[in-house]
């Protein structure tokens, strides 16, 4: 694969001309877009067929939570747009129906295991008497053993989840930071060079790009920085 191929462009943007603007100004560049439910809330299902039927990869990242038949129907859905990722959170049962769903359709199912902005005092506070990498590890497995293609985690426990899951594991992670940029709301953020060095499949990286005065620029350097491991 591509080092540009490896890159999952994190589009919150809260109007969809905004998003087009910045899908247009990486054109040739980054063909992989995320879109989360800010963009969802302002373009839709439109905008993910838009994107799909010009040729772009889309990850949706609805974090479906729901009953099982629920998720299951909203994975069948999202696989008529031709999103090829999609998130759910949840237990087992969920997660296998919604690998179930999507089986024959292209679509990836990935679980989420911890989100980045999460440390150990946070999954205290939500009642895990555990640590983040044994909750991360958890429901990792959870998600393979039901049949899901992976999982989103922090690549802080990216090289844990393929030493014990092995490559089989489909492993995106977020919560990249380029070495000396601002860390945001992130706890748990690495170097996109150190996010493949750990095990990492994809990189999704927002604000790096696309709140960079060149994003153009923002993502070529990128590229060239993770160049060397693809
Ligand atoms: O911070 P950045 O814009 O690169 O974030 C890209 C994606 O990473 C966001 O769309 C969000 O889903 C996820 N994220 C996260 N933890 C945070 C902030 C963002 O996992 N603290």
């Amino acid at each position: 694969m591509k080092a540009s191929e490896r890159i999952i462009c994190a589009l919150d943007l809260d109007e969809p001309a905004k998003a087009w603007q910045m899908v247009e100004s990486l054109a040739g560049r980054i063909s992989f877009y995320k879109v989360g439910m800010l963009l969802y809330l302002a373009g839709g299902g439109e905008m993910v067929r838009r994107l799909t039927g010009q040729g772009h990869r889309v990850f949706l990242d609805l974090k479906f939570y729901d009953v099982p038949d629920t998720v299951a129907a909203a994975v069948r859905q999202a696989a008529t747009m031709g999103v090829n990722f999609l998130t759910v959170h949840g237990n087992k049962e969920i997660l296998q129906r919604a690998g179930e769903a999507a089986v024959g359709t292209g679509l990836k199912v990935l679980g989420v295991t911890v989100l980045t902005s999460l440390d150990q005092a946070d999954i205290r506070e939500l009642g895990f008497p555990c640590s983040v990498e044994e909750l991360v590890l958890r429901r990792a497995q959870w998600a393979l053993e039901a049949g899901c293609a992976g999982v989103v985690a922090s690549p802080r426990e990216a090289s844990l989840l393929r030493q014990r899951l092995g490559p089989e594991l489909l492993l995106v992670t977020p919560g990249i930071r380029p070495a000396g940029s601002d860390l945001g709301t992130h706890k748990r953020a690495a170097t996109p060079r150190q996010a493949l060095q750990a095990g990492a499949d994809y990189l999704v990286i927002g604000q790096p790009i696309t709140r960079a005065a060149d994003p153009r620029a923002a993502a070529k350097k990128i590229i060239q920085e993770i160049e060397a491991f693809s």
